[in-house]
């Protein structure tokens, strides 16, 4: 283990606005091939966490390190460089609803593709392939040309899912991805999300409200509370009582 750079590497991180702390002096590792979950109440820090490993927001003290690099002393190229290696799906999908799913799943190479590219892909599809093969990956093949805002909520998290197959990430952040979903359909997503990082070796974070989903869907769990970790476990050793106290303001 002491080998493996980690894919995360946080050091006494602390995120403050105004008043309030959000996030209180994290300090965790995460390494390549690990699924987390990140479980507790409303406003416990969880969305704030994953906008700190993606690059999105900077802590107010401490340090993230991504991959080997540390975030903070990065130019914006740099930052983009490392950024392109983290795909990030959200619990409202953002996608663009007016437009073709092909279109949206091909925003997966944005990072890469130039802007003219982008914005000619518009007109003439570039790379149909990765396309329909991330779509058939994530079941739905038949929905390439349909308008997105056309497709059911669970379709729409798929194309979502697809548009990171088509960057192809070393990590995948999740938040909240199945809040909107059916608990059948959660399950399925879920399941999805499981299977692309198992047989691809990527790691997994994702910040769930399920604790069952959590505990049959990752190995280790993230409990925050307030701001600070509360417990941080292999899955397994997650009792009931830990997760009472978790959500016991
Ligand atoms: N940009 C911001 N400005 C001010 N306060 C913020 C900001 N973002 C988050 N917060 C506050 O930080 C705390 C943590 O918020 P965060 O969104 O990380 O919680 P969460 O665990 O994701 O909650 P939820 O389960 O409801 O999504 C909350 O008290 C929230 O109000
Ligand atoms: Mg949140």
């Amino acid at each position: 283990m002491g080998e493996l750079l980690p894919v995360f590497d946080l050091k006494q991180v602390t995120q403050q606005f105004d008043r309030l702390l959000a996030l209180d002096r994290i300090t965790l590792q995460i390494y390549p091939g690990e699924r987390v979950a990140l479980v507790g109440s409303s406003g416990a820090g969880k969305s704030t966490l994953l906008q700190l490993l993606n690059g999105t927001a900077s802590p107010t003290q401490g340090e993230v390190w991504a991959m080997g690099h540390n975030l903070n002393h990065l130019s914006v190229k740099q930052l983009r460089q490392v950024q392109r290696q983290i795909g990030t799906i959200y619990q409202q999908f953002h996608l663009v609803n007016n437009l073709q799913v092909i279109h949206n799943v091909n925003a997966g190479h944005l990072g890469r593709w130039s802007f003219g590219k982008a914005a000619l892909s518009l007109l003439y599809p570039f790379d149909r392939q990765s396309a329909a093969k991330a779509l058939h990956r994530v079941g739905i093949p038949e929905k390439l040309y349909e308008r997105t805002d056309r497709l059911s909520g669970g379709q729409q998290q798929r194309v979502a899912i697809a548009r990171v197959l088509v960057q192809n990430p070393t990590v995948i952040l999740a938040d909240e991805p199945v809040s909107s979903l059916d608990p059948e359909l959660s399950r399925e997503v879920m399941d999805l999300l499981r299977d692309l990082v198992q047989e691809s070796g990527k790691t997994l974070v994702v910040s769930l409200h399920s604790v069952e989903l959590a505990r049959s869907h990752c190995d280790r769990m993230i409990g925050l509370r307030h701001g600070q970790i509360f417990f941080d476990a292999p899955t397994h050793q997650v009792s009931d009582r830990m997760i009472a106290e978790l959500y016991h303001s």
